[in-house]
């Protein structure tokens, strides 16, 4: 039976990452227990969280390693890289789909390039941003945009509590508050494309307790960015 009196679990896959030590700090404000994944050689970048964070190292997309990181997690977050040409980011989320606790709460990041409906509209220059990337990637074998592709589609399709954030570009700096978010690129209120990234980290935890947000694939924009003020004012 459930101990009442237990802290929440939470388990951030790619703890070491910009994006997952944001949300490993806003994880601890929130007063979670907090289990870290990370690879053995990132392992350092986590110093700041000494004794207040278990962490496990190992590649993310081992399954065992998730197995054992997942173990009794309230919710997963989970910072889905399209690096290598492994399966990286599909091995991931299908070691997390897999061994996550049923009713668990399983939130992934990726970028504004994934959509779920195709019902996204995006503008010529994100259009050839994209295509020269993801050629060039390919190219020189660092980076597989497809299997971030394959490994959202396989969360879009499972029957799990999942959330994909999908991220603007980025910037560093000051929180400006909760990203205001919309279903679908092309959206106005979205039009500013720019997220502060603690902010996007502070989404991706808050996401965990709004339902509202289960098997949707928000994508984000600042706050006070232009777009999302006149949003707001309209
Ligand atoms: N960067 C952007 O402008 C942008 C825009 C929109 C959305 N996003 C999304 O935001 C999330 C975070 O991305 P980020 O760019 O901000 O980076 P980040 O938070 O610094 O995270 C990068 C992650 O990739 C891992 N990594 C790096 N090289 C790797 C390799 N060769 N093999 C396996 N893992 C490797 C890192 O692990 P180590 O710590 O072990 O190196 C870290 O966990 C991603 O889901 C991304 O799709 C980013």
């Amino acid at each position: 039976m459930e101990n009442p009196a237990r802290r929440r679990r939470i388990c951030i896959v790619g703890a070491s990452g910009k994006l997952g030590r944001h949300m490993v700090r806003h994880a601890l404000d929130r007063g979670y227990e907090v289990v870290g994944v990370c690879r053995e050689k990132s392992v350092g970048k986590l110093a700041e969280f000494d004794n207040r964070i278990t962490v496990i190292p190992g590649p993310t997309n081992n399954r065992e390693v998730i197995a054992r990181a997942v173990h009794e997690c309230d919710a997963v977050l989970t910072v889905l890289v399209p690096w290598g040409m492994n399966h990286y980011a599909s091995g991931t989320a299908q070691a997390v789909l897999d061994h996550a606790r049923p009713g668990a709460r399983l939130v992934f990041s990726c970028g504004w390039h994934i959509s779920r409906d195709g019902k996204d509209v995006y503008s010529r220059r994100f259009k050839a941003y994209a295509a020269v990337f993801g050629k060039v990637a390919k190219l020189v074998r660092v980076v597989d945009v497809d299997d971030q592709v394959e490994a959202c589609r396989r969360i879009f399709a499972s029957d799990t509590r999942w959330t994909v954030v999908r991220g603007s570009d980025l910037e560093e700096g000051e929180s400006q508050g909760l990203p205001v978010w919309s279903r679908h690129v092309g959206d106005p209120v979205l039009a500013s494309n720019l997220t502060r990234r603690v902010d996007y980290a502070r989404f991706m935890v808050e996401a965990v307790d709004d339902d509202t947000l289960v098997q949707e694939a928000p994508a984000i924009v600042g706050r006070l960015t232009p777009s999302a003020l006149a949003h707001a004012q309209a």
